[in-house]
């Protein structure tokens, strides 16, 4: 069984818990790195996963851990009525900052996936892309989905994962992601979000694994302003990876790089 953070006075008192506080900590230091250039401006998965969702006319969105917006606003452009909501208001300074250079039009919320400040049934989706794995409490976070969604409303999750069974490869990732970047919590299978789902009555529509390449170790580490000591840990790491880990993330040097690739889950739900 997983385990998930639990409050403190102090956490409760700053209204973040202890995982939260530093998630929104490092954001806000980095939350330049996340603008047009960065790799999750390319939105081709979300156009992917919301090829089977039904679309039609101008619908409730929200977007959960918007970030640099690229998903929400994206839902904007497509001519929906678009809410993005962040812990971190400096990403929420970025995505205004997006939605008026593209001239486009959305609301902004600030508030945490884990509880959210909208009555039940006031959104037609609910996406949420490559944040999950901060969150503190993923349980909670898909409760709160359930409820704001309305009946046969759709949930898309996108974010890093890694294959079901291979607790060997998982515990690596999870050690070389939480040096890189110490906000990171935890990366959850495809099993262990269908479970989360089904629990909370979202019927699971899609769930599938894909590799997607990342940039070389460098560019990760910037992304994350990652310390020089943990820096030198994850190369150790990666020259030493067990072989279910090389296997599962293709682990390779390119151009004298070090190249992988992340297992990223797309699943797609229906209240
Ligand atoms: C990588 S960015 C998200 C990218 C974005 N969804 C996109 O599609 O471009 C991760 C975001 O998750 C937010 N975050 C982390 N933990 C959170 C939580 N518990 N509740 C809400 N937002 C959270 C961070 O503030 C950050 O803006």
């Amino acid at each position: 069984m997983l385990q998930y953070g639990v409050m403190s006075a102090s956490e409760s008192e700053s209204g973040l818990n202890e995982i939260q506080r530093a998630a929104s900590e490092q954001f806000a230091r980095q939350s330049h790195r996340y603008g047009k250039g960065h790799i999750l401006a390319d939105v081709s998965d979300v156009d992917a996963a919301l090829a089977g969702v039904p679309l039609n006319g101008r619908r409730r969105v929200l977007d959960v851990a918007t970030g640099g917006g690229h998903t929400g606003l994206h839902l904007a452009s497509l001519g929906h009525d678009v809410t993005l909501s962040d812990l971190t208001d400096a990403m929420l300074d970025r995505a205004r900052e997006a939605e008026e250079a593209r001239g486009l039009k959305a609301r902004f919320e600030r508030h945490s996936a884990e509880a959210m400040p909208y009555a039940n049934g006031t959104f037609d989706l609910v996406t949420c892309r490559v944040a999950p794995h901060h969150f503190s409490a993923p349980e909670r976070f898909v409760a709160e989905v359930a409820r704001v969604l309305v009946a046969d409303g759709h949930f898309v999750l996108i974010d890093g994962s890694v294959n079901d069974d291979e607790p060997e490869a998982e515990a690596w990732l999870h050690t070389v992601e939480k040096l890189r970047d110490p906000s990171h919590n935890r990366f959850l299978t495809p099993r262990a979000w269908t479970q989360l789902c089904e629990a909370v009555g979202l019927r699971v529509e899609v769930c599938r694994l894909a590799p997607r390449k990342q940039p070389d170790l460098e560019w990760y580490f910037e992304t994350a302003a990652t310390p020089a000591a943990n820096r030198t840990a994850v190369r150790e790491l990666v020259a030493n990876a067990p072989a279910s880990a090389r296997r599962l993330f293709r682990v390779a040097e390119e151009d004298g790089k070090v190249v992988w690739w992340w297992p990223m889950l797309t699943l797609v739900a229906r209240r």
